[in-house]
């Protein structure tokens, strides 16, 4: 038996320890407004690169001031609860990492979602687990371990797969943005553009303003600013925006894993029709020798 990370149970839901249970019981009463912007994500996707691209496009390509926190300008709906989500000035622009069926519903709130491939997305949630050791107490666990526990849909925010089905059946809703981290990747131009559309915003055609934003947002500019993503990192683990590219996955994986979760991965595809996401990466994990 390898080790496994450490959780607080919220009913079935696994979730980092030291998140309020009390939170996440009020985050799910929170009701949606008109306006409401949702940036909806299972952790490790790109979750934060959209909430700054966002709240670049909402502030005009201005970044964020000082030493603020981009978490308290841009909450995490589940850690901290509905109240200071209802206090925020609108439009209130929210972070969620739970499935569709259980995030606040209104017709007239906007949800950008972005998926990752589940390869790249276990290794960086790996990394994320055994840096955090006051939320998981995993800092001996090897990829293995938590492969393991990846694979089994045994960790916080729940299964991969269920998020990723959950939101892929409303990706032609029309207020859902359904967007991938590895297109992002290939053009953050387009991405920034596409995400501004989606908001209405008057700078969707504002070359000066979108240079901005995609010069603030960049994997680089970000990197050099690590403080103002996570406030809890330990010194001693990888840095929160580590490497930020497509295909890490290769350095990490044994062929056994990666045809076993190719294999989930086509299954869930057959049962929720998400299997034109990723085909490449998919089939190079099944042929891995
Ligand atoms: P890696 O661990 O693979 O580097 P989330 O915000 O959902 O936790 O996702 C974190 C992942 O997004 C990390 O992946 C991080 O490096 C990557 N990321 C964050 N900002 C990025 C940016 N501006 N450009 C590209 N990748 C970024």
């Amino acid at each position: 038996m390898g080790l496994k990370p450490s959780y607080t149970m919220h009913g079935e839901f696994r979730m980092p320890m030291g998140f309020p249970v009390a939170g996440f019981s009020s985050a799910l009463d929170y009701r949606a407004q008109s306006g409401d912007i949702f940036i909806a994500a299972y952790p490790k996707c790109g979750t934060t690169w959209v909430q700054y691209i966002v709240y670049l496009l909402l502030h005009e390509g201005a970044p964020l001031a000082g030493d603020r926190l981009l978490e308290k300008t841009i909450p995490h709906l589940e850690e901290v609860g509905r109240e200071p989500v209802e206090r925020l000035p609108k439009p209130r622009a929210i972070k969620t990492h739970l499935p569709f069926a259980m995030t606040p519903a209104h017709p007239e709130a906007r949800y950008i979602y972005v998926a990752r491939n589940p390869f790249d997305c276990v290794v960086s949630f790996y990394h994320h687990t055994r840096g955090f050791a006051q939320h998981y107490d995993f800092a001996a666990g090897t990829f293995e371990d938590y492969f393991e526990c990846f694979l089994a849909g045994e960790v916080d925010f729940g299964d991969y797969f269920d998020n990723l089905a959950s939101w892929y059946e409303h990706r032609d809703d029309s207020n859902v943005l359904f967007l991938t981290y590895e297109t992002m990747q290939a053009d953050p131009r387009r991405a920034t553009v596409t995400i501004a559309e989606f908001l209405e915003l008057p700078c969707s055609s504002d070359e000066a303003t979108l240079n901005e934003v995609l010069r603030h947002s960049s994997l680089a500019n970000m990197r050099k600013d690590q403080g103002r993503w996570s406030s809890q990192r330990p010194e001693d683990c990888s840095e929160f925006i580590r490497k930020g590219v497509v295909g890490d996955w290769l350095n990490h994986f044994s062929p056994g894993q990666a045809h076993r979760l190719a294999d989930k991965f086509r299954a869930g595809a057959e049962a929720s029709g998400f299997g034109r996401l990723w085909p490449d990466i998919v089939e190079a994990a099944r042929l891995m020798s």
